[in-house]
């Protein structure tokens, strides 16, 4: 015999939790986010503005690797395939940095594929499979883009005062685009280096 005093048609599980709300006049009342992080609204605003666009940019190239990822083939297959997925790893986390970052500032991390898509200024990739100097080539393609922005807006936040933003911009997406960008680089054995 059932012996649970909950079930699916007891109404009162169905109520919206008593959240408990400081009283209007109270000192939390006049705190806002803007005030405990010493920034303006409209700095903030701006950061999270660009950290969104890094996000969902972030976030396509971090697909990207994933297709690449399974997609690979060619003698170079096993190389790559471990390659791709790593970089893939690493967009992964750094997007989790760049999206708690815009919470930080009071904004709202894009999150979900359709948005992705419609903000991101990464081309679309085709459905179909392509060799792997076509994807290396794509790759780069969007570590380069993400690079132009990343240093226009790490340029932008420091200008404005917010250093936060600024330095991680700078150490932690523009350092790891230079050094996934060496990596992709070599594979493609071209003989011009600069000097
Ligand atoms: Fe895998």
């Amino acid at each position: 015999m059932a012996t649970s005093t909950i079930t699916r048609t007891d109404a009162k599980h169905l109520k919206e939790p008593a959240v408990p709300r400081p009283p209007k006049d109270s000192q939390l009342a006049t705190m806002s986010r803007r005030s405990v992080l010493a920034l303006d609204a409209p700095v903030m605003a701006a950061s999270i503005d660009s950290l969104n666009q890094l996000l969902a940019d972030t976030l396509t190239i971090r697909d990207m690797y994933k297709k690449f990822h399974w997609q690979v083939s060619g003698h170079t297959f096993y190389m790559l395939h471990q390659l791709f997925d790593k970089h893939s790893g690493e967009q992964g986390d750094l997007s989790d940095i760049i999206a708690e970052r815009v919470q930080t500032l009071g904004g709202v991390s894009i999150a979900m594929a359709a948005d992705v898509a419609e903000r991101s200024s990464i081309p679309r990739c085709p459905r179909e499979r392509e060799d792997s100097v076509a994807q290396i080539t794509r790759l780069l393609h969007a570590h380069e883009i993400i690079l132009l922005e990343a240093r226009a807006m790490a340029r932008d936040c420091a200008t404005a005062g917010d250093v936060g933003s600024n330095d991680l911009i700078v150490s932690e997406i523009i350092r790891l685009h230079e050094l996934q960008v060496w990596f992709l680089f070599e594979h493609l054995d071209l003989p011009e280096r600069v000097t």
